[in-house]
């Protein structure tokens, strides 16, 4: 049994990720929960001729039945940004939402791998990670803050300069998931010393800004959804691989908690200092989730100012997540 449950089902993101993820044939049932539409969306999807059971689940009321026992938890719940927002200004919104969903979780489906994809991502995780400590089933391995789009941008931005392909491209993006927090790692990248410091650091605003030309061009009609589909479903099916098909070797930068208990978590530590409890890094998948979080590795000048940028809005963000469940009545 391996059961997927995507809560935000029927949105901009829930619908092509869920068609994305029914593609799979690990997956023996996809359960399809959001408070809207999830039933028209399930019956479509059910008439796919893949291996999985489609069910479609609408409303609080439903919500124990569709995450009971999932292998897997994907969150796409919540308001996208408009423009002029940064993803900070969903938090008011969002932050009860992903509460209500990782309360559901830690009831129903403890031992489930946590995929949050709902904004602002930096706080989020520490919302899910502090609801399951309360509920004492906390285990730093299995939640993640899906960072994916970042690096599915990067391959793509940095490749249209140095003129490789994009899909084997592989560009190491840590830190958070909003706009100075997210932290490219170019000098990592074989070709890029081709590049002009100009044109790095013109890139680089360009993947820590990039979901601003999505919400620019959409104008109202929210943030990216179709490419978001594409990089959820990819971080989904790497952990669908490394747990169920076993399949070893799967790294993917993600934004965990580095708590001590983590192998590798204290050489990053190291390198980023002892404030920040969540950080996205380089992360070896396995049976338990993250098997071993990997060294950020070397990193310029450049990129120095980047991360020291980067430190204090996210450790505020963190805070922000945590003490919104812990300071909470
Ligand atoms: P959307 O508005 O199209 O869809 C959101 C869905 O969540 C709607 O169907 C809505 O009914 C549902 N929903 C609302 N409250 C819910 C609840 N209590 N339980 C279950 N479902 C609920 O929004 P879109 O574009 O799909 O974005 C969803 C989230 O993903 C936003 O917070 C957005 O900022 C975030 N996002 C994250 C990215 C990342 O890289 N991690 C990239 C792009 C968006």
């Amino acid at each position: 049994m391996v059961k997927v449950t995507v809560c935000g089902a029927a949105g901009g993101i829930g619908q092509p990720l869920s068609l994305l993820l029914k593609q799979s044939e690990h997956i023996t049932h996809l359960s399809l929960y959001d408070i809207v539409n999830t039933p028209g969306v399930a019956a479509d999807l059910s008439h796919i001729n893949t291996k999985s059971k489609v069910t479609g689940h609408k409303g609080s009321d439903q919500l124990e039945e569709a995450i009971k026992d999932s292998t897997v938890v994907v969150i796409p719940a919540g308001v996208p940004r408009k423009p002029g927002m940064t993803r900070d200004d969903l938090f008011k919104i969002n932050a009860g939402i992903v509460r209500d969903l990782a309360v559901a979780a830690a009831k129903f489906a403890p031992k489930a791998f946590m995929c949050i994809i709902s904004n602002p991502v930096n706080s989020t995780v520490p919302i899910v990670a502090e609801v399951f400590k309360q509920f004492n089933v906390y285990d730093p391995r299995r939640i993640f803050g899906v960072t994916t789009l970042d690096i599915v941008r990067a391959s793509t931005f940095v490749s249209e300069l140095i003129g490789t392909c994009p899909s084997s491209l592989r560009v190491p993006v840590v830190g958070g998931h909003s706009g100075v927090t997210i932290l490219p790692v170019l000098s990592q990248v074989e070709g890029t010393e081709k590049l002009s410091q100009e044109q790095i650091k013109q890139v680089t605003n360009r993947i820590q800004f990039g979901g601003d030309e999505v919400v620019k061009a959409k104008d109202g009609a929210g943030s990216a959804t179709l490419s978001m589909a594409f990089a959820g479903a990819r971080f989904a099916l790497n952990i669908i691989e490394a747990v169920v098909a076993k399949k070893t070797g799967i790294v993917e930068c993600t934004y965990v908690d580095l708590a001590a208990d983590v192998a590798g978590a204290a050489e990053v530590k190291e390198l980023i200092g002892n404030d920040l409890g969540f950080f996205s890094v380089p992360v070896e998948l396995g049976p338990n989730g993250v098997e071993k979080i990997l060294p950020i590795g070397a990193i310029n000048n450049y990129e120095k100012e980047l991360f020291a940028a980067a430190a204090s809005e996210l450790k505020g963000n963190i805070v922000k997540g945590s003490t919104f469940i812990t300071e909470s009545p």
